[in-house]
Order: C-alpha cells, then sequence, then structure tokens
C-alpha cells in the first residue's frame, strides 16, 4: 500500500473522538517507528509543526527535540508562546536558537523582494543545520508535512517540505504523524492535544514572516513598526469578533515618509498599511469590508501607539491585482 495515499475509508476527523482514536494509534505507530531514537523536528510556531510537536512529546517525550529558530521576523509573542506553551507546559526538549542579529545583518541594505526572501531562506537551513549537527545520536526527522503538501508535490506544483540541506553525514529517516490528514484535520487533532486555540487557529504566516511586510531594506525600527502595527490589528480583530472570520490580515509598513503632526510638533514618519482578505485556496482573494468603526478605532491606536508611524492607509486591492503579500 502507497503509504502518501489517503485510504478513501479513512473517516474525516471532525470531533474530539475521532481526534483521541488518531492520537492513540499515531502514538503507538511513532513508538513502534522510533523505538527509543532520538527525532528532530523544526518547530516554527505554526499550526502544522505545533501540532507534530504535541502529538511526537506524547509519544516519545524527551527523545523528541525541538529546534526554534527566531530569525527576527515572527510576530509579537510568537517566540515567548513557542517557549511558554512547549517547554514549560508540555516539558518539550526545546532548543531555543535567537538568531535575531545574524538575519538581520544578512538581509541589511538588501532591498530586491527576492533576493531576501532567498537569503532568508537559506540562513534558516544554515541555522538549522548548526544546530542538528550539535545533537548527536539522531536518526529521525519529524516533519509537520500534510495531505495537501503531498497532492501538490504530485501535481508538481511545489516541492514539499522545508527543512531540507540537512548534513549529508545525519542519514535521517522521517517521521510525518499527520501527512495523511487535511488542514481542518490537523486543528482538531491539535485542540485534543491541549494545544491553545491561540496556536491552533492561527492565521497563515510566510516563512519570512515580516521581511516581506517590510517592503524594501529591512531596518530594525521599521520592522518593529510592523510588528507592533500587526499586534494591535490582531487585537482589535480578535475583540470586534472578526479573528476566527477573515482570512488573513495583517500590517505593512512601506520605505517612505510623509509630513504630519505628532504630540503638537511636525512629524516626519512612515504610513501602516492594513491589508485584510479573504480567500479559499490562496489563489485569489477578495477584500474584508472592516466595520468603519474599526478601522477608525485601530489608525488611532498605530498612530498614537507605534514609534515612526503618522498615517494609516488601506490596501483595497483583490487577488489580481495584487498578491495578499506586498513582496
Ligand atoms: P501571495 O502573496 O502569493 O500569498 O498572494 C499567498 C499565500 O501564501 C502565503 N505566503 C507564503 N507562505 N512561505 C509560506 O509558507 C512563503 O514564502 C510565502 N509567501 C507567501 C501568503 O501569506 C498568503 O497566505
Amino acid at each position: 500500500m502507497d503509504s502518501n495515499k489517503r485510504p478513501e475509508t479513512m473517516e474525516r476527523i471532525t470531533t474530539p473522538e475521532l481526534a483521541q482514536a488518531f492520537i492513540d494509534e499515531q502514538v503507538k505507530l511513532v513508538q513502534e517507528q522510533v523505538k527509543d531514537g532520538k527525532v528532530l523536528l523544526a518547530l516554527s510556531g505554526g499550526v502544522d509543526s505545533s501540532v507534530v510537536a504535541a502529538l511526537l512529546i506524547k509519544a516519545i517525550g524527551k527523545n523528541l527535540v525541538c529546534v526554534h529558530v527566531n530569525h527576527g521576523f515572527l510576530r509579537k509573542g510568537e517566540p515567548e508562546q513557542v517557549i511558554q506553551v512547549f517547554q514549560k507546559e508540555l516539558g518539550a526538549n526545546l532548543v531555543y536558537v535567537d538568531a535575531v542579529d545574524r538575519f538581520l545583518d544578512k538581509v541589511a541594505g538588501v532591498s530586491d523582494p527576492e533576493q531576501k526572501r532567498h537569503i532568508i531562506g537559506e540562513e534558516f537551513i544554515k541555522v538549522f543545520d548548526e544546530e542538528a549537527a550539535k545533537l548527536e545520536g539522531i536518526h529521525f526527522l519529524a516533519q509537520g508535512t500534510i495531505y495537501p503538501d503531498i497532492l501538490e508535490s504530485e501535481k508538481g506544483i511545489k516541492a514539499h517540505h522545508n527543512v531540507g540541506g540537512l548534513p549529508a553525514e545525519m542519514e535521517m529517516e522521517l517521521v510525518e504523524p499527520v501527512k495523511l490528514l487535511y488542514k481542518d484535520e490537523v486543528r482538531v487533532v491539535g485542540k485534543q492535544l491541549g494545544l491553545p486555540e491561540s496556536m491552533v487557529e492561527r492565521q497563515p504566516f510566510p516563512g519570512p514572516g515580516l521581511a516581506v511586510r517590510t517592503p524594501g531594506a529591512i531596518t530594525r525600527d521599521r520592522l518593529e513598526a510592523v510588528r507592533e502595527s500587526d499586534a494591535i490589528l490582531r487585537e482589535e480583530f480578535a475583540k470586534a469578533g472578526l479573528a476566527g472570520k477573515v482570512w488573513q490580515y495583517f500590517t505593512i509598513v512601506p520605505d517612505f515618509k510623509t509630513t504630519g503632526i505628532k504630540d503638537g510638533e511636525r512629524s516626519f514618519a512612515w504610513p501602516a498599511v492594513i491589508r485584510a482578505v479573504n480567500t479559499r485556496d490562496a489563489m485569489s482573494a477578495t477584500i474584508e469590508e472592516i466595520p468603519y468603526d474599526l478601522l477608525k478605532k485601530i489608525t488611532e491606536r498605530i498612530t498614537h501607539e507605534v514609534p515612526g508611524i503618522n498615517r494609516v492607509l488601506m490596501d483595497l486591492t483583490p487577488k489580481p491585482t495584487g498578491t495578499i503579500e506586498w513582496e
């Protein structure tokens, strides 16, 4: 039987009972596969890798080594949440790598979007490889591959999985416990494993993170302005009940300044741009119609609370002609 093919008889996991049955089965299968071997996992804090981590902690405890690389482009509170949930609450064997300066130095002065993405991707693999090389006796690599990744790589849409590039001498066998699940099922399983709602229901977030929302050459102050304005937007969307309803929403801080007045003085600062879109498959997207009162409140907060911002704009462009991200 092809282990990468979802059996037609497999029931869609929609309830806590079905999730629990899946968890029990996978815990057994993982234990049979790895025995007392050690397993390495790149834990980004995204839905898929988080669910795999929680599942493997249940199956093999400290024999799972999670590596969380903070590249500096994560959203406000994300690295802290990974440490809180996995290290403090679930007792994971977690290696936290603060690579912020390293990544910011690498992209300093680089304004071409593709070059920026390339540098970040390459550096990520380098950092992960270096951490993996420090560990001994690891024979397994866990990945948060899900069923759409397998279907898309079969169709040649995208090569599935992004960890790659491990040192050649580390011959690792793959552990992919959620590879036959769809995203909605991964979420149900994650909830049953006790992961917080904010982690399981998280909106999509690109690998290069806030770097693609800081168009042009990234500076620390502008990156912080993106991070802070994004946090305010998320907080206000959550309060207004939009968090689970809108598919993706974030801010962008472009690399130009305009004149304004802040605290009674002339200010010369960046604008923050709000983008909120709905889509089924991210191939096309429509604009969410945000209530005007909420927009006014978000504008008031961002312009008064975020250093370096004196205006708020709204991106009204569907995809096409815009892509969802700006870079
Ligand atoms: P675009 O900007 O192409 O984005 O309309 C479509 C969806 O993909 C996300 N995205 C990424 N996801 N790695 C990812 O894992 C990436 O490099 C990446 N770039 C874009 C984007 O956030 C949107 O949901």
